[in-house]
């Protein structure tokens, strides 16, 4: 059995001194006291586009709306595990997806989206949605995703306004998912968990997007906390707050190259995975995911696998334990070792994963040339999108500087550049 299996979470929900619980709904607070990092208020940063998207509500359907938003994501380290049942450390991102709600009075879900300027629609009466490779199937198989969990949501209007950049591997496609899902529930007077919630959500976008995505993105869209990471158990899906570092700060470096292609690559190294897991299995009967194997097991059977899948598996038993050795990092406040550990997971996923991209290793290859930098690796599926870096606070504008010529110089292209503030799940948008 892997080492990972023994680490211990909090199911569910989380109970922080100054949080509140709030039994079977969203509404739960930020909490009080005052954590090391960036201090993000949600409050503050709501006004604007709510209000904006409220009054273009009004102007497009009549009424008045409902405003709630959720964030885009970004993974600090655990690529590719949460599928094996393994481990994950997202921080929810000051970047979202606004969704404006008002209920109607028939059974119908009208969408119109902003950045498109489309509009679609369907009847909740009718739940025979086909997979479509459509942005609607981000918004309307949640609606059917919702039904078919038993929430009788009834019909509503929604303008949906994204705000997190697509394909960039900063998790769009979550975040309209959850805002959406969050705002039809509410409108309807129903609550879900978020962990119901992000289930939801990722039936969503299994069934109806035809992405066989895991649970992280949908569970830190709905669980993600300002000023903290999470470590997330992607099988027991219970979860824990993980302090940022006080002076150092991850940032997040778009190659501006689209991982558009990537839904075929993806399914296929989930199927390599199932691959492994069903050949161990029969091997080692306690086995239901790779998260379940160690590195002397995968090493014991290495010939029964194919050479391919056999690396597949490396690189999520590895990473794993890699996780589980960057909660220590974060928790220590060591930021020498959660470097390494980021520079070791980009290795496995180039050569082991092969999800990177040329783009992807210039950039971390860029990074990890610039004084103060801990540590680079490609975030997200891949194929393309972001890199993540941990950079000492003093290094930053440098840091930002020096990307960005060194980048466009090799490609022409010039990357857009975040520094990560870590923010809350969805909300509503309060006046
Ligand atoms: C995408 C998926 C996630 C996860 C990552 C890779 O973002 O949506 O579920 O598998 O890729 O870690």
């Amino acid at each position: 059995m892997g080492p990972c299996s023994r680490v211990l979470f909090a199911a569910g929900y989380l109970q922080t001194p100054g949080s509140s619980r709030n039994e079977g709904c969203l509404s739960f607070q930020t909490m009080t006291e005052k954590p090391a990092g960036n201090d993000v208020s949600a409050a503050s940063l709501m006004q604007p586009e709510a209000r904006t998207l409220r009054e273009q509500f009004q102007k497009l359907y009549g009424e008045e709306a409902r405003v709630f938003r959720a964030p885009g994501r970004v993974n600090l380290i655990g690529e590719h595990t949460d599928y094996n049942e393994g481990f994950v450390m997202p921080v929810a991102m000051d970047l979202y997806t606004w969704v404006a709600v008002a209920a109607r009075k028939d059974s119908r879900v009208h969408v119109y989206s902003q950045n498109l300027r489309e509009r679609a629609e369907m009847d909740l009466q009718d739940l025979k949605l086909r997979v479509q490779r459509h942005w609607s199937a981000y918004v309307l198989g949640v609606a059917a995703s919702l039904r078919m969990s038993g929430a009788e949501i009834g019909g509503a209007n929604l303008l949906v306004e994204g705000r997190v950049p697509m394909g960039a591997g900063l998790s769009s496609s979550a975040s309209v998912e959850v805002a959406t899902g969050y705002a039809l529930l509410e409108s309807s007077g129903l609550s879900r968990s978020p962990v119901d919630l992000a289930k939801i959500c990722q039936r969503a976008e299994n069934e109806f997007a035809g992405a066989r995505c895991g649970i992280m993105d949908q569970m830190i869209a709905c669980c993600g906390r300002a000023n903290y990471a999470l470590i997330l158990d992607c099988r027991t899906l219970g979860f824990r707050l993980l302090p940022l570092f006080a002076d150092a700060q991850f940032v997040v470096c778009n190659s501006m190259v689209k991982h558009d292609h990537a839904t075929g690559e993806y399914n296929a190294r989930r199927a390599d995975c199932e691959t492994a897991t069903r050949i161990l299995a029969e091997q080692m009967p306690g086995v239901r995911a790779l998260r379940d194997v160690s590195l002397g097991d995968l090493e014991r059977y290495a010939k029964l696998l194919p050479e391919v899948v056999y690396r597949r598996s490396r690189h999520v038993i590895s990473e794993n334990a890699r996780v589980e050795d960057a909660r220590g990092a974060l928790e220590r406040g060591d930021p020498e070792s959660l470097g390494r550990l980021m520079s070791e997971s980009h290795r496995s996923l180039q050569e082991d994963y092969e999800v990177s991209s040329t783009e992807l290793d210039l950039l971390v290859g860029i990074a990890r040339g610039i004084a103060g930098v801990y540590g680079s690796r490609m975030t997200g599926g891949g194929f393309g999108g972001c890199t993540i870096s941990l950079v000492g606070s003093g290094a930053v504008e440098e840091f930002q500087s020096a990307v960005a010529q060194g980048y466009e110089r090799a490609t022409g292209r010039k990357p857009d550049i975040y520094i990560v503030r870590a923010s809350d799940g969805v909300r509503e948008a309060l006046e």
